[in-house]
């Protein structure tokens, strides 16, 4: 089911396990005033929240927003194959069987006018096969002053399996909106992800929504910024 955050965003939930962890997984939908709406990361909707995204508008584009988070958007287009699929740049080569209609640009700085969106270069992610780059696009609401991270950040608290609680205490990311010690080891190149942190920052959010763990809707961009602390730190010339 939707879950309405503010004006013209919504979001919907599902279970999902990545490891053993109960981490679940969210998609963010924004409408436009054009009454068209975008959905990030999309998941698997059963036919109540279909009836739902039909009363709130025209559903024009579906975002797979990096080279990890595609596993729903076909089927998604399958259910409204008028949207556009939009994809992280390097998904059209890793998954090119997906009914891609455009590889989001990194070059482009907004797809719309009320949505603005940046690629987060250079972060790494370990996946079971080692380190790889993720290419998350991130996205920015002006209206409703949220950033949409996908898994850029983590945010496990309370209302996560005491598992999900203590590998989160583990490896980072308990109670914290941060990325975890998987990806700091991942990524080598952590100038180049100051400077998309610092893009970041320069948004005025006020809230976060990321697609594993607790919405933030008090004190974001502080949060966000102590979450990247470690990128964003003086040791950043010296490190590898
Ligand atoms: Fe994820």
């Amino acid at each position: 089911m939707l879950r309405e955050i503010d004006q013209n965003i919504w979001v919907a939930e599902q279970p999902l396990k990545y490891l053993g962890l109960d981490v679940g997984t969210r998609m963010t939908l924004i409408r436009l005033v054009t009454g068209e709406i975008i959905v990030i990361s999309p998941i698997q909707v059963d036919n109540d929240t279909i009836n739902q995204l039909n009363a709130i508008g025209d559903v024009s584009y579906i975002i797979a927003p990096n080279l990890y988070h595609y596993l729903f958007v076909s089927s998604f287009k399958a259910i409204y194959p008028k949207a556009q699929l939009w994809v992280a740049p390097g998904l059209e080569s890793k998954k090119s069987e997906l009914p891609i209609d455009k590889v989001i640009s990194i070059d482009e700085n907004s797809m719309f006018n009320e949505v603005e969106y940046l690629l987060f270069d250079a972060f790494k992610v370990f996946d079971l096969k080692g380190p790889f780059l993720l290419n998350e696009c991130v996205f920015f609401h002006q209206k409703s002053r949220t950033l949409i991270l996908t898994d850029t950040a983590f945010h496990f608290d309370e209302s996560f399996s005491l598992t999900t609680q203590l590998a989160a205490r583990l490896i980072g990311g308990y109670k914290k909106l941060s990325p975890s010690l998987l990806e700091k080891f991942a990524t080598q190149e952590k100038d180049k992800v100051k400077q998309s942190v610092q893009k970041v920052l320069a948004w005025d959010f006020k809230r976060v929504i990321m697609a594993h763990g607790s919405i933030i809707e008090s004190d974001a961009k502080r949060k966000f910024r102590e979450g990247y602390e470690w990128f964003l730190g003086t040791s950043l010339t010296t490190a590898a």
